[in-house]
């Protein structure tokens, strides 16, 4: 299976997840969890935008920072942008956050209701370069699925 068949059939299983749960601290840590397993990543959660800054929330993998400022690092900067960011080798952004030193690439998807950003999908891999558009693409209908339920 190619990788964006892989992201559709892991859309349809985060629907089935959230599907009848109101809650969106259970939503988002099964969505977690489910893309996580999904691709075998580093590290998967969400960062939610609580008092003008990143607050990490559901996730799998190390433990992480817990806040991030607008504009820092590659969260912030999504945020900031109000568009995914998609970053091949971490060493060569500027201001990125290294809550792990592990972690090589990484892909921030913003969490929009209109052009409001509620927080974030961040997705770190041990591998260089692992994500390009299909992810972006891939991930976008689950980002927009669970912003209605949050
Ligand atoms: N690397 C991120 C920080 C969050 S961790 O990767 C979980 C950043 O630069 O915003």
């Amino acid at each position: 299976m190619n990788k964006a068949d892989r992201y559709a059939l892991l859309l349809k299983q985060v629907r089935s997840l959230v599907e009848g749960e109101s809650d969106p601290v259970a939503n988002l840590a099964n969505a977690a969890s489910a893309i996580h397993e999904a691709f075998g990543f580093w590290w998967t959660g969400f960062y939610l935008v609580r008092d003008n800054q990143l607050v990490l929330g559901p996730f799998q993998g190390p433990v992480a920072c817990t806040r991030i400022p607008f504009g820092k690092g590659v969260c912030g900067t999504a945020w900031a942008r109000g568009g995914t960011v998609v970053v091949p080798d971490v060493e060569e952004f500027p201001g990125h956050i290294a809550c792990s030193s592990a972690s090589r690439s990484e892909i921030v998807v913003p969490l929009m209701r209109g052009d409001e950003v509620l927080g974030v999908l961040d997705i770190d891999s041990r591998e260089l370069a692992t994500f390009d558009d299909v992810d972006a693409e891939g991930l976008a209908p689950i980002a927009a699925l669970l912003v209605d339920l949050l």
